[in-house]
């Protein structure tokens, strides 16, 4: 049965990059954004472009609607101040 054959790894497939069991709460917390940012090309990638204070300022500014966006006012205002300070340290660039 082709069918039965496929669900075991399709269901691997499907839960790995989700489960994240070894990751750091930092990367649990920044696993959504890696959606749109994560892709080459895609969004501005994060990783290591700003300093920490620069990030915290943008991802607050979209969370008050000071610095327009499509999707980050709205994807920003799910984060609490400590946690955009800790994705921010997770994304800055090193000092
Ligand atoms: C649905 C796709 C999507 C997701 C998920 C997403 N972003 Fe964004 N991000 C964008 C888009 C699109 C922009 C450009 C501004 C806009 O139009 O909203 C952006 C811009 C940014 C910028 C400004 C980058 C720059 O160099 O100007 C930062 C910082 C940022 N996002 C952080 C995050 C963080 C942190 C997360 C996870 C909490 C996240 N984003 C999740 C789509 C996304």
């Amino acid at each position: 049965m082709p069918k039965r054959r496929l669900a075991a790894p399709l269901l691997v497939a499907l839960l790995l990059p989700g489960s994240a069991l070894a990751a750091s709460p930092a990367e649990r917390l920044a696993a959504p954004c890696q959606g749109c940012h994560g892709v080459v090309g895609a969004m501005p990638t994060l990783v290591g472009r700003h300093s920490v204070a620069e990030l915290a300022a943008m991802l607050r500014d979209f969370r008050s609607d000071a610095r327009p966006a499509t999707v980050m006012g709205r994807i920003a205002r799910g984060y609490t101040e400590e946690e955009i300070g800790i994705l921010a340290r997770y994304y800055a660039k090193p000092d």
